[in-house]
């Protein structure tokens, strides 16, 4: 019985199977109530007693070895199997493709791209500067005093000091670059990112961004200003927007003015987008102090010209309702994809 034990033993050991046909059969042939294994159980039963110690342990070993060689060959065969299966799924190119994982734009893109737009059709060109700026774009050449409270740590992020290098905080450094390499007239929009230090939550963000204007030729009025800014406030909110202007205060800018629409949800009766005054603020604006004009080398006594400044966020929020800043910023696809059919 023993040379039996062993003889089955090696026919386990050395067998191979590719499909779990195989394997089932050899299974019936060792295991199944007929089997060769189950046989020699039941030989078993009439063994001399002396014997049985031995013969049983040999006999329970090869039961189970054969179990494990079993269950073994069939998941090897099984997990090939799968792996084949997707393998062949990518290498079949005549399957229909998946349309459903098309990007859609950033809200903020396709807000700034409608803001370029509407400036480049009447004369406006784009430019870009640094986000690392020195303190000369940032804040000096636009006529911010020494102590003012922007230059202060707590507004903005300083890469280096002394001289000071920092993280620009406003595009307005961009037209003291476009100002100090061009010759008037000079017409341009400069959108990009801004940094502050400002604790992140729904209405603050440390970055965001803005777009700039600047216009310098000779004989630019207020009139002028109140004019591009009417017409970009009937091309992005629809006809009906109106626009205000209160008078404000910035370094850069002489007369400053605050540029209010009219409630683009509310239409002007009051609602709580607009805390009920019927406006909400959309921008700065003003007439280029000369001090700017002559810090970029451009005759105050010829020219003159106005700059305007908004947020993107801001105006993306008044558009598409968008209530938390950081959803702007977390890439939330839930989010992102309600933009899907949005230019
Ligand atoms: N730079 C201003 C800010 O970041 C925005 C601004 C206001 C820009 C008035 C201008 C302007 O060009 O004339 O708050």
């Amino acid at each position: 019985m023993e040379d039996k034990i062993n003889q089955l033993l090696h026919e386990v050991e050395n067998f191979r199977a590719d499909a779990l046909e195989n394997v089932e059969e050899f299974r019936i042939k060792m295991l199944s109530k007929k089997g060769h294994i189950s046989e020699l159980f039941n030989d078993f039963k009439s063994l001399p007693v002396e014997q049985k110690k031995l013969v049983g342990q040999k006999l329970n070993q090869l039961k189970n070895f054969t179990q494990e060689k079993i269950n073994h060959l069939k998941q090897t065969i099984e997990e090939k199997s799968s792996q084949q299966k997707t393998s062949e799924n990518y290498s079949d190119l005549s399957l229909p493709v998946d349309f459903n994982h098309i990007g859609s734009r950033h809200p903020i893109s396709i807000v700034r791209n409608q803001i370029n737009s509407i400036f480049e059709k009447i004369g406006f060109v784009i430019s870009e500067g640094p986000e690392i700026e020195d303190d000369w774009h940032n804040f000096s050449a636009l006529n911010f005093a020494q102590d003012h409270p922007a230059r202060d740590m707590q507004d903005t992020f300083f890469v280096e000091k002394d001289p000071d290098i920092a993280l620009r905080t406003h595009t307005s450094s961009v037209q003291v670059r476009v100002m100090n390499n061009q010759k008037p007239p000079i017409r341009t929009i400069s959108p990009g990112r801004v940094f502050r230090n400002e604790a992140i939550s729904a209405r603050a963000h440390c970055i965001f961004h803005q777009v700039e204007g600047l216009y310098i030729d000779k004989d630019v009025s207020f009139a002028d200003l109140k004019h591009v800014l009417n017409h970009f406030a009937h091309e992005f909110f629809g006809p009906d927007a109106r626009i205000r202007l209160r008078p404000s205060y910035f370094p850069f800018t002489e007369p400053s003015a605050e540029v209010d629409v009219s409630c683009p949800f509310c239409k002007g009766d009051g609602c709580n987008i607009c805390k009920y005054s019927g406006w909400v603020e959309i921008m700065g604006c003003g007439m280029v102090d000369p001090n700017v004009l002559e810090n970029c080398n451009i005759d105050s006594q010829i020219y003159s010209g106005y700059a305007f400044g908004m947020g993107i966020e801001r105006i993306t929020m008044l558009k598409y309702l968008v209530n938390d800043l950081r959803l702007y910023f977390e890439n939330d696809v839930r989010f992102l994809k309600q933009f899907a059919n949005a230019f």
